[in-house]
């Protein structure tokens, strides 16, 4: 089976690249699913119904999500009618679900999981319950209706990812953290089995700052505001 796992798509630039390269792309390496994290594709800030819409015209069968995902509130209803996660270990007062058990093409079962991170992400009151203890809970069940079992960690601390990962190791497929918008260059397969690397970093605008037009960010750093 041939997992293709998008990190944060960023605003308009990011969906171009998923609109003109995803059909080749699957096409190319035989990509029997896509998992792709749009938590910033409405400009660069969550998402909303429209562009969610939008993205879906693309061959693209989970989005995954993060902490800018309760940004929109239109989105919500989505968690109920498209395959659209939040994360999992949130509080269950929110609407959505954070995990779900899918099909590939040739219909084998594919589960997916969406955490968040809990070191230096709560920017604006977002609160994750522990991943760790969370992730404990939800995979055995999980694992009993799936063998696959895909986790998107999004995450800003690499020791959490790390950590995390190596937690996780022969109980998942693959744990592939999102979030910071740089890849890393430490993608391996753990010694149980499990394919890891601590960030994919973004489909978004290159020549930015994480997805932000690069003056707006170097201006805030200089002036300090
Ligand atoms: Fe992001
Ligand atoms: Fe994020």
């Amino acid at each position: 089976m041939k997992i293709l796992a998008i990190g944060d798509i960023f605003g308009r630039p990011g969906r171009r690249a998923i609109r003109e390269l995803l059909p080749g792309l699957i096409r190319e390496r035989c990509v029997d699913f896509v998992v792709a994290n749009a938590e910033n594709a409405a400009g660069g800030r969550g998402l909303t119904a429209k562009i969610a819409e939008e993205l879906f015209e693309s061959p693209i069968d989970v989005m995954t999500a993060g902490n800018h995902i309760w940004e929109h509130e239109d989105i919500r209803p989505f968690f109920d009618t498209h395959p659209v996660l939040r994360p999992h270990n949130v509080s269950e007062k929110l609407p959505g679900k954070g995990y779900g058990v899918f099909e590939t093409k040739a219909g084998l079962p594919i589960a997916v999981v969406s955490l968040q991170g809990t070191i230096y992400m709560d920017e604006k009151g977002e609160r994750a319950l522990n991943p760790f203890v969370a992730a404990d809970a939800l995979l055995p069940g999980l694992r009993e209706k799936s063998p696959v079992v895909f986790v998107d960690f999004h995450a800003e601390a690499t020791s959490e990812k790390r950590a995390l990962g190596w937690y996780l190791d022969g109980r998942v497929t693959a744990f592939l953290g999102t979030h910071t918008h740089v890849q890393t260059a430490d993608e391996e397969v753990l010694p149980m089995g499990t394919a890891y690397i601590s960030d994919l970093g973004m489909t978004g605008p290159h020549a930015s700052v994480i997805g932000l037009a690069k003056e707006v960010a170097i201006r805030r750093f200089v002036e300090g505001i």
